[in-house]
């Protein structure tokens, strides 16, 4: 039996996610911000658990690792995201930047010395990664102004960057897979309320990628993928200096900020 974490489970692809992990045999394990939410889908997808935690808040966040460690995961699928039209300021730092990065980013890095030969990590990116900056002396626009399309997509390329350089410190033949895929465009909240445009992929199709690298991808690792298969990633996606700096300034600033 395969158990899977999928943050930000409550709603959009990460539920559609794990109705369909579930139809396919899997223990999943879900998870939101909302305790009453997260019963819900609990109860509705038959989840072995339901974890609560704001990924905004790295302390819960560590405490969320904590908690889905003792579960013992194969699989951790960082899912959840948000879109800020406005600039949010978290208990940890820019909303798009700590939900988005440093909270997957602290999840991966706690959960991957746990899992058993065969552990995998998916990152949910977007194809917004090609267009974007990557400014590591000011990622969470506290010198520039706030721009949403920019904070949202830089969190997305660090997302690409983050699975690309982990699966390589990790190395090509280890236990543990680390992917990053785009899911599709679905007209979930986060699009229709955060980037205000229509979906053209239903749910089934935007939650497909996630189903695959879980259950279905050979030993892959370090890839981006799109519908299932392995693309290039473009612009700055490609950059492995930038993947290694970001790597380093990620886990730097989670100690500290954790530390706090
Ligand atoms: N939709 C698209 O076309 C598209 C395209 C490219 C990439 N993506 C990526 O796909 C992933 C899923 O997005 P979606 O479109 O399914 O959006 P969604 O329907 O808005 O779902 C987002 C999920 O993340 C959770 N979440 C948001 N902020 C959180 C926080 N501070 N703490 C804990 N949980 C939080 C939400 O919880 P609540 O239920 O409480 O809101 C929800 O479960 C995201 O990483 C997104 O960047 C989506």
């Amino acid at each position: 039996m395969t158990t899977v974490f999928i943050t930000g489970s409550t709603d959009g692809i990460g539920r559609r996610t794990a109705e369909l992990l579930r139809a396919r045999g899997c223990d999943v394990i879900v998870h939101g911000r909302d305790p009453a939410k997260v019963d819900a889908v609990r109860s509705d997808v038959g989840a072995v658990a339901g974890l609560v935690a704001d990924l905004g808040d790295l302390h819960q966040v560590e405490q969320l690792a904590d908690q889905a460690a003792e579960l013992q995961p194969d699989v951790l699928i960082n899912n959840a995201g948000v879109y800020a039209r406005e600039r949010i300021d978290m208990p940890s730092g820019e909303a798009n930047w700590v939900v988005n990065h440093l909270a997957a980013s602290l999840l991966t890095d706690a959960l991957i010395p746990e899992m058993k030969p065969g552990g995998r990590v998916v990152y949910v990116s977007s194809i917004a990664h090609g267009r974007a900056q990557l400014d590591l002396d000011d990622p969470e626009f506290e010198r520039r102004p706030y721009d949403h399309y920019a904070a949202y997509a830089q969190s997305k390329l660090a997302n690409l960057l983050m699975a690309r350089e982990t699966a390589r410190r990790l190395g090509p033949v280890a236990d543990v897979t680390v992917n990053a895929l785009h899911p599709g465009v679905v007209g979930t909240k986060l699009l229709t309320e955060g980037f205000q445009v229509p979906g053209r992929d239903d749910l089934d199709a935007g939650s497909a990628t996630s189903v695959y690298l879980t259950l279905d991808a050979d030993g892959t690792t370090g890839q981006y993928f799109v519908r299932s298969k392995p693309a290039s990633p473009q612009g700055l996606g490609r950059d492995d200096a930038l993947a290694a700096a970001l790597y380093d300034q990620t886990l730097a600033a989670i100690e500290e900020r954790t530390a706090q």
